[in-house]
């Protein structure tokens, strides 16, 4: 992809990403220096997008680990980076990786012991992506042949679950990458995805700079673009995935899902298995949906046409918003979950057949 988003810096310890929030106008990484930088990180959204949400959280634990490898340090770094996102599964299964691994882990080797694990992590997500990025190749050239071969396959994709929020291809992307390098001609629909506009902002970035072409469009064209005929299929991302194939991801996924079903596109969901919650059984019940500040909606950030970044307020001054981050599609709507093993019918039975450990 020619950027990483997380990787461990020159000194052999410190971790170095790259800040979302500002793409796409500059392009700076920050290091990371302690357990306490890496949660501000995943909290404010320098990092974002389950999986990488989840390797940042890997890596501030063994930064806790190299600062201090006590029980009580262990417990605190675990509570503090959990409280940080509430809705990516990942960051919960990346925490509960990790204790497990240093738990039973002498003090003395719980700082080699996390980094090496950190490490794995990123490079599982990196495998996991280039899997689903082949299932859902198929998909596409499954697509492309019905189409005769002829135009290119349109793709609807919401916010960014694309390289930039993963270690690897992306989960959404992948496909669209992989379909790309196979010669398949492809477009990709950019939701905009207020309020943080990680379509505008990071898609649009990362799939310029890979040369796929791609319109962005407002959050609300989706559905007259499906009812025209101009998608051929949504690829989605997700943030959890509960047990029977409920689909929580980021905030519009819901609506696009209800156009797609209204007009006969296939929906599919890209996810690597760590974005399962096997505990859940109903998502629109059970997954408690981040609230997150009003200033998001009110204010939005852009390149002034002086050339320099700035932030400008959009209601009257004194107008409230509130901020649903995510929401829920149920199963039903879900034409099928395509994850680094297959792709699976979203239901119960669907994944159980692919993920025969966690019956
Ligand atoms: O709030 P964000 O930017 O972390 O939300 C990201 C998403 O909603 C993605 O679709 C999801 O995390 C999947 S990323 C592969």
């Amino acid at each position: 992809m020619g950027f990483s988003t997380i990787r461990l810096a020159q000194d052999g310890w410190s971790v170095e990403i790259l800040d979302q929030t500002l793409l796409p106008h500059e392009f700076t990484s920050v290091r990371l220096t302690g357990m306490a930088e890496a949660a501000v990180a995943i909290r404010d959204m320098l990092v974002r997008g389950a999986p990488l949400i989840g390797a940042t959280a890997s890596y501030g634990m063994a930064l806790a680990m190299r600062q201090d490898p006590s029980d009580a340090n262990l417990q605190d770094a675990y509570d503090r980076l959990l409280e940080t996102r509430p809705t990516a599964v990942n960051l919960r299964w990346a925490l509960d990786d990790m204790m497990a691994i240093l738990k039973d882990c002498p003090e003395e080797s719980r700082e080699a012991t996390a980094y090496e694990r950190a490490a794995a992590v990123v490079r599982e997500d990196e495998a996991i992506c280039l899997g689903i990025g082949q299932h859902g190749l198929a998909l596409i050239r499954e697509i492309h042949r019905k189409k005769g071969g002829t135009g290119p396959v349109n793709v609807l994709t919401h916010c960014n679950a694309g390289a930039l929020a993963t270690c690897g291809l992306g989960t959404a992307t992948a496909p669209i990458y992989l379909a790309k390098a196979d010669g398949i001609p492809i477009h990709v629909w950019v939701d905009e995805t207020r309020p943080r506009n990680q379509g505008a902002a990071l898609t649009a970035w990362e799939l310029g700079r890979s040369g796929i072409d791609h319109s962005l469009i407002v959050d609300n064209a989706g559905g007259h673009l499906m009812q025209h005929g101009m998608v051929d299929l949504c690829i989605v991302g997700t943030d959890r995935t509960t047990a029977t194939g409920d689909v929580c991801n980021k905030i519009g996924t819901y609506l696009k899902a209800l156009a797609a079903q209204d007009n006969g596109v296939p929906f599919y969901v890209a996810l690597p298995s760590t974005t399962i919650d096997w505990t859940v059984e109903d998502g629109v019940k059970e997954i408690p949906i981040e609230e997150r500040a009003g200033e998001e909606v009110t204010r939005i950030r852009g390149l002034a046409e002086d050339g320099s970044v700035q932030t400008v307020t959009l209601p009257p001054l004194s107008t409230r918003a509130a901020n649903y981050a995510f929401d829920v599609t149920p199963a039903r709507m879900v034409s099928g979950l395509i994850t680094e093993r297959g792709v699976a019918p979203a239901t119960r039975e669907g994944l159980k057949a692919l993920f025969p450990e966690q019956a």
